[in-house]
């Protein structure tokens, strides 16, 4: 089931953020373990217009999460929003990342944005295929933007027109 976060569910947050940081999963360009403190201000950031869910199961577990955020700080960029979602390891693969997306979309449309974006490695797989099957399309691919503990990767920057 999907709902909106709360701080309550910082903890879970930064856990499921932090397995993405591991080497070989190519998620996301940062090294450095997040802490609760920075998902509480984060959390802070991600009400109402930018609205961040968590995915629960039974029990209470939460083992997803999924935000849309602020793409620019200049007003004119009001329309577009960012979008982000992480599924905790073992839960990956069985669908609830697409259904995240899909519920990205959803809400976005309803929050009247036009324009939905998104970077990813191009090494995650994973994440590009789920997005590509969602409608979202590639804008541009940077060569060797980054380098991760040594080595070179290519960043992508995806959108979707709502
Ligand atoms: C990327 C992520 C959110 C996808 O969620 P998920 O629940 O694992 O993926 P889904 O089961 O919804 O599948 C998404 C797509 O990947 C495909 N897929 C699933 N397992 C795969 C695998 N092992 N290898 C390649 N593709 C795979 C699915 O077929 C689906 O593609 P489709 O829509 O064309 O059918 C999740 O794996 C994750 O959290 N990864 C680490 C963090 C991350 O990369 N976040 C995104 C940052 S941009």
């Amino acid at each position: 089931m999907l709902r909106l976060a709360t701080y309550a569910d910082v903890d879970d947050i930064v856990r499921i953020y932090n397995q993405a940081l591991k080497p070989g999963i190519f998620a996301t360009s940062q090294v450095a373990p997040d802490t609760s403190d920075e998902r509480i201000a984060w959390l802070r950031e991600h009400q109402d217009a930018y609205p961040a869910f968590v995915y629960e199961i039974e029990n209470d577990k939460v083992i997803g999460w999924c935000s849309l955020s602020r793409s620019s700080v200049r007003p004119e960029y009001s329309g577009v929003a960012e979008t982000s979602h992480y599924v905790d390891e073992g839960h990956q693969g069985k669908g609830i990342g697409n259904l995240m997306l899909a519920h990205l979309i959803e809400t976005a449309t309803k929050l009247g944005f036009r324009l939905l974006v998104s970077r990813v490695l191009e090494r995650n797989l994973r994440s590009a295929k789920g997005a590509a099957s969602l409608g979202f399309q590639r804008a541009v691919l940077l060569h060797e933007a980054l380098r991760i503990r040594g080595e070179w990767h290519n960043d992508v920057w995806i959108w979707k027109k709502l």
